[in-house]
């Protein structure tokens, strides 16, 4: 009888759960209008992975990215390629490199090589040099340890056709099997490029005078920082902070996020072209969203570090209901130092000084929203609609509030499903809770709850969230706390309100749509 009362709760659960993953999506809406976003970057077809090679050249970003043109799950890996004048809208443009003999294209960086230091220069004119790890995918299968190496390929017509370097591979795995993803950057005090490079549990860097000949100078981060997982796609940046330079040394991190398999950490320090000295060696997240993963910053845009990521995780991208492409980059986001007193759960540590990384959506963006409304000194409702004037969800929320009081936006339509951005002041912590957002039987753990905790100390809250299709991305308090989702609703949002217990004073609150 007990069994028999089991089997029958049994049977009501899982018929309540599939009612929840019935609807269907949207019959009226191809897979293509329903979830092709609208300003992140997408292959036309086919898979695509890490941003790789990102670099600024006359006037034009270039954007590689690993890619499978022939199938929507990981498979042998090329460099695709993108190209935007306004880091906005983006050109898919021919493959740039296909797997060779030597085996598949995997994750790297591209320089613009100003003094052909390479030699790979004709003509006066200066190569644009891309340096990628190269995967041999039968000796991995075979189970040898020297699989991965690092391998180079040059452009004398601004990436439009690449010629691989002769003697590749450049720098060859001294047995490591996870020895890969070649970040570059020219340290102009010691005249040398440096790589970067993820090699299992710590990152290595590399010098040579010209691209070619490389020689280890120092490693860092064995039994330090986070390590749920395999470090990866590494990116050694510098950040001008009132007159001194500042380095910031970003590690992707698989699994073992704070929020669920992929995510990105940062650390920062001192680099003198040979050695990293970290400033202090507490965890430090980049974005606690469960999607920004490898990402690197571009080459060649002068001061200014700008970050593209992946927008998924490995623990479900293989997988998400996207029919023709799979997967999508953040927005290019601006990376900055913010250097404030510590501040743990709220309590301020006043003798402390702590150095966060900041992300904020690069200001070329603005350009792409218009603004459908703005109002200031405004006391919302308990319910307050957050729709713009044409009845439509906005597509970027800015807002700054006069207090610290709890409040959640969410997004819905009429289908039950719902996507909550929310601030706990109790927990002192912002979520992105897409638990019953939308189709998620797709993985087990897709339907959580995200958190990050605030890290600002300010007596109001500020907020820049992007919303587009099938995703979120939150900037809060000037880019100190980050987080970025991805959600499948089987019908597109078509409500947005902010809710809070009494009502909440608002000193500011902008709505865009996308233009
Ligand atoms: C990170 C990564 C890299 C590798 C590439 C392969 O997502 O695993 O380490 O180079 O993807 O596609």
């Amino acid at each position: 009888m007990h069994f028999y009362r089991i089997f029958l709760l049994l049977c009501f659960f899982m018929a309540q759960s599939s009612v929840q993953s019935q609807v269907q999506p949207d019959a009226k809406l191809s897979n293509e209008s329903l979830y092709r976003p609208l300003f992140h970057f997408t292959p036309n077809q086919g898979w695509m992975n890490d941003p790789n090679g990102m670099v600024f050249l006359n006037g034009q970003y270039h954007l590689f990215f690993q890619h499978y043109p022939d199938g929507t799950i990981w498979g042998p890996m090329h460099w695709g390629q993108a190209t935007s004048k306004n880091l906005v809208q983006w050109k898919e443009q021919p493959i740039a490199l296909y797997p060779d003999s030597i085996g598949m294209i995997f994750s790297g960086s591209a320089v613009l090589d100003k003094d052909n230091t390479s030699g790979l220069g004709r003509g006066g004119i200066a190569p644009l040099v891309a340096i990628f790890t190269q995967h041999n995918m039968s000796g991995e299968k075979a189970g040898r340890t020297d699989f991965q190496n690092q391998s180079i390929a040059y452009s004398l017509d601004e990436g439009k056709t690449w010629t691989k370097y002769a003697g590749n591979p450049v720098l060859k795995t001294p047995n490591i099997k996870d020895f890969r993803d070649p970040k570059v950057i020219w340290h102009a005090p010691t005249q040398k490029w440096i790589m970067s490079l993820a090699v299992a549990d710590h990152v290595e860097f590399y010098s040579a005078p010209n691209l070619i000949n490389w020689t280890k100078e120092s490693e860092i981060g064995k039994n330090l920082f986070a390590h749920g997982g395999v470090w990866e796609c590494p990116d050694l940046l510098q950040i001008n902070k009132n007159g001194k330079t500042i380095w910031v040394l970003l590690v992707s991190m698989n699994p073992g996020g704070p929020n669920g398999g992929s995510a990105t950490q940062y650390i920062v320090g001192d680099f003198d072209g040979h050695a990293f000295k970290p400033y202090s060696t507490d965890i430090k997240w980049m974005d606690y969203g469960p999607d920004n993963y490898a990402g690197v910053t571009f080459s060649n845009v002068g001061d200014r570090n700008i970050l593209i990521g992946w927008m998924s995780n490995w623990n479900y991208a293989n997988v998400v209901p996207t029919d023709k492409w799979r997967s999508a980059m953040t927005v290019p986001r601006e990376l900055s130092l913010i250097e404030q007193p510590i501040y743990k759960n709220g309590i301020v540590n006043a003798k402390l000084t702590d150095m966060l990384l900041a992300s904020n959506p690069v200001k070329e963006l603005n350009a792409a929203f218009k603004k459908t409304l703005s109002k200031e000194s405004i006391r919302t409702e308990k319910t307050f609609s957050l729709m713009s004037p044409a009845n439509t969800i906005p597509n970027r929320i800015d807002l700054t509030t006069g207090s610290l009081y709890s409040f959640e936006i969410i997004f819905s339509n009429a289908f039950n499903e719902k996507l909550i951005i929310g601030y706990d002041s109790a927990k002192i912590q912002y979520y992105i809770d897409r638990s019953q957002a939308g189709i998620a039987n797709f993985n087990e753990g897709f339907a959580s709850v995200a958190v990050a905790p605030r890290l600002s100390g300010g007596i109001y809250l500020n907020w820049s969230i992007l919303i587009d299709k099938t995703s979120i991305e939150l900037f809060a308090d000037g880019g100190r706390s980050v987080m970025t989702s991805l959600f499948f609703p089987t019908h597109p949002y078509t409500n947005c309100i902010m809710q809070s217990k009494n009502g909440l004073p608002l000193v500011s609150l902008d709505l865009f749509s996308y233009k």
